[in-house]
């Protein structure tokens, strides 16, 4: 069906993007005859300058089957260390002309990798998985690679130190990678502009349940281990996959717009922890109003035991550590809109989902009869002269400040902001054809100004400038 029309326009869409970050990578090439491949090595990173490593040039993913076979660690005091043994097999398409391209992978060891059924030869660095491939790819050529990996897993951190990857527990593991956490737990091209649909057959002691992304295919129980199979057909960035492992009860019924919800909840969880999910139904329900049909095969959440100290969108089963609170759950589906559906394509741009997750528990909350977006607004506006949220360009708040308030708060407020210039309608119009437009797909800040300006009539130069681009808090717009 047009699935495959759209998939196909992504890819496109996805190549562009990569090529126009990364340049022209094919320029270290040694000069060929006219129509004769120009062989040469993919980048080793996306070009995106916050995560210079991050995700790879030179090669598109369509779709990646994880067979992870997973043993927490023994009963305490055991240190915090899991055994991880998998099998990626990663179909995807050269967009240039390869003698040598890079997965990323982190803290585990690569054992063999096959391209296209060959053995081929590989080197490992701390984030690099180098695969030169013979015969050489040549541009546009689809092949399957089979990485078979495995190590022991730790508590990985982020560039702030936050916890993130496959982030080891007592029972089992919370598995959250924004923004580049997914090479802790797979051979990854692990940059948001290289979308791929995914497939998990997750082995766990009998006992726990493994929880990944989409829906369950089915689980399976033999010699004391038990397989979790789940299927995630809708286009997903790297970091918002998930195969969160422990102790859950899972829940499953369908919402009244007819999208099927599946909720992972730790057996310790209390109802008042988790009181909020009953509200998911009724948030699919105004959001859908707001910024067009839910994109995703399913939606639910994962509540967990150990704690991140944060929650996160991963797409169609978001993340919470320990509860699950109203604002954060709302805040987590707005992401699948405004993140997962339409996603960041380049870390930059981070204020798109976090601004628009954030004004979106903000309206939910006016919805639910509590502070207003105005009055939320105005709290931000109050803001000290020499708060954070008045010396931050929202729109590039730099790596170590893409989980900073600003960009949350200030983001949320510029939306706000802009809303009451253009009008309800132009506003929430420009929501659900921005949804329209980019889901499947990244955007970056300039393609919402222009869509912002088409969609209102209105040069909108000025205000993103004093919102967006300039740090000071702005006074008029
Ligand atoms: N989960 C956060 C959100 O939904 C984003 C996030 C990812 C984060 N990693 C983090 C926040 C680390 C704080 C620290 O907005
Ligand atoms: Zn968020």
């Amino acid at each position: 069906m047009s699935r495959r029309m759209y998939r196909s326009a992504l890819v496109i869409g996805g190549i562009v993007a990569a090529a126009a970050l990364v340049g022209s990578t094919a320029a270290s090439a040694a000069p060929g005859r006219p129509g004769e491949p120009r062989y040469g090595a993919g980048a080793e990173g996306a070009g995106d300058p916050y995560f210079p490593l991050a995700g790879n040039g030179g090669i598109d993913v369509l779709h990646y089957d994880l067979d992870l076979d997973y043993t927490p660690p023994a009963a305490e005091p055991a240190p915090l260390e899991g055994q991880l043994s998998g099998v990626a097999t990663i179909e995807l398409v050269a967009t240039q002309d390869l003698d040598r391209f890079n997965l990323d992978l982190r803290g585990l060891t690569a054992s063999s990798v096959v391209v296209g059924k060959k053995s081929m030869s590989f080197t490992q660095t701390d984030n690099e998985l180098v695969i030169t491939p013979r015969p050489k790819l040549k541009t546009g050529q689809s092949t399957t690679v089979v990485v078979t990996y495995g190590g022991t897993t730790t508590e990985p951190t982020d560039i702030e130190g936050a916890l993130y990857g496959w982030v080891t527990t007592r029972d089992g593991a919370m598995v959250v990678s924004e923004p580049d956490g997914s090479a802790t737990w797979f051979p990854v091209n692990d940059h948001p502009t290289d979308k791929a649909t995914y497939s998990f057959e997750i082995t766990v002691p009998e006992g726990l349940t493994a929880v990944a992304n989409g829906v369950l295919a089915g689980s399976e129980t033999a010699g004391g281990k038990t397989t979790w199979t789940w299927d995630a057909p809708d286009p997903m960035a790297a970091y918002l996959a998930t195969a969160t492992v422990g102790e859950f009860r899972l829940e499953q019924y369908t919402a009244a717009n007819g999208t099927p919800i599946i909720d992972a909840i730790d057996v310790t969880r209390t109802p008042s922890q988790v009181a909020a999910l009953a509200l998911t139904g009724d948030m699919l329900s105004f959001f859908e109003e707001r910024y067009g049909p839910y994109p995703f095969v399913s939606y639910g959440a994962i509540v967990d035991d150990d704690s991140v100290g944060y929650a996160l969108e991963t797409q169609t089963r978001s993340f919470f550590s320990r509860n699950a609170s109203e604002g954060t759950v709302a805040h987590e589906l707005a992401h699948q809109w405004m993140g997962d559906h339409v996603s960041p394509a380049r870390w930059a741009d981070i204020w798109l989902n976090e601004g628009w997750a954030t004004y979106s528990s903000w309206i939910w909350l006016e919805h639910r009869g509590q502070s207003t977006a105005q009055a939320r607004f105005q709290q931000v506006m109050n803001r000290a002269p020499g708060s954070s949220t008045w010396n931050t360009v929202v729109a590039d708040p730099g790596p170590l400040g893409i989980f900073g308030t600003p960009v949350y708060d200030r983001g949320a407020a510029t939306l706000h902001a802009l809303r009451v210039k253009i009008g309800d309608t132009a506003f929430f119009d420009l929501a659900t054809e921005w949804v329209a437009r980019f889901g499947g797909g990244t955007a970056t800040t300039a393609d919402f100004i222009a869509l912002a300006e088409e969609i209102s009539g209105q040069d909108l130069a000025d205000f993103f400038d004093v919102w967006v681009y300039q740090p000071p808090k702005p006074t008029a717009w």
